[in-house]
């Protein structure tokens, strides 16, 4: 029965490592450590108000973010912006009202938009699209102790210029030691300095990758903080029960137990 048990086990985690494989083979991923990582581990609030900063600035040019609502930024666990900032923001945009059919300024209600004709993908879900690392002969164990490696695998391409380019067939490409083929369309988007920190942290192109990469984790995992802390009341409660069914266990069976050790 055991093994039986173990081979469906063993099987299950060589079938969900599989497309983790398909997704990431070639490019290499650096592991780094971020605030939201381990049992514990948070958001970041600054780092993520940093990395809104740096999307906005930079990747909103291309990339769209059309699955995030724009309320989300003033979460609790997440970037934390005060109401008035988040109403602030969503004014800059313009968005065709779904009702009216006309345009309008954007509302907290409203999405980040959509980017259209630049050929970049949108990134709402991007760091749970991608994995950045699979563990030995792809047994998916550093995906039990390092994460999927989505934000890694953000930060990875974003540093992994090698300023080498090349042209083919009328399009630039630009050598990435990340990217599975080596070569990306994405002109390199960071360069030291290219945004202003409120806060005064030294914006150098690591920082910024890292800081982006967190913002972009939380669009795509949002609840990340409510799912742990649900994960942690699980174990607790879980413990307690085990404890209590091996105490009853042992209480029922105490009388056939006793009487044989006498016989
Ligand atoms: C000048 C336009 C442009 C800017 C600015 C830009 N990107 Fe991109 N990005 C692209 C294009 C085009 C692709 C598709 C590249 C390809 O498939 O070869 C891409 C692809 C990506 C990918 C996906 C790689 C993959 O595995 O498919 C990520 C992640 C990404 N960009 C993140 C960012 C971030 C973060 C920023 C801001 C710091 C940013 N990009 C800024 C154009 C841009």
């Amino acid at each position: 029965m055991i093994r039986k048990i173990a081979l469906i086990a063993a099987s299950a985690l060589c079938l969900s490592t599989g497309g983790a494989l398909a997704a990431g083979e070639g490019g290499h991923v650096e592991d780094v450590t971020f605030a939201h990582e381990g049992p514990f581990g948070k958001f970041d609030q600054f780092q993520l108000q940093r990395g809104l900063q740096v999307y906005t600035e930079v990747c909103a040019g291309c990339h769209g973010l059309k699955y995030v609502p724009l309320r989300t930024l003033s979460d609790e666990g997440g970037p934390g912006i005060p109401e008035d900032q988040v109403r602030a923001y969503a004014s800059q945009f313009t968005v065709t009202d779904k009702d009216t059919g006309e345009d309008r300024e954007g509302l907290p209600t409203d999405n980040f938009p959509a980017v259209v004709g630049t050929g970049a993908p949108d990134l709402s879900l991007m760091a749970k699209a991608r994995a950045g690392f699979h563990g030995p002969y792809g047994t998916g164990m550093n995906q039990l102790f390092r994460g999927m490696g989505g934000p890694e695998y953000i930060h990875a391409i974003l540093v992994g210029y090698t300023g080498e380019e090349k042209e083919e067939f009328g399009t630039v490409f630009y050598e990435n030691t990340a990217f599975s083929t080596g070569w990306i369309a994405m002109p390199p988007p960071l360069s030291d300095d290219l945004v202003t920190y409120a806060d005064g942290t030294a914006a150098t192109v690591d920082q910024m990758s890292m800081d982006v990469a967190s913002f972009l984790y939380w669009a795509a995992e949002p609840k990340l903080m409510d799912r742990k802390n649900a994960g942690f009341v699980s174990v607790l409660f879980l413990a307690l029960l085990a404890t209590l069914l091996y105490l009853t266990n042992k209480r029922l069976w105490a009388g056939v137990k006793g009487k044989k050790a006498h016989a």
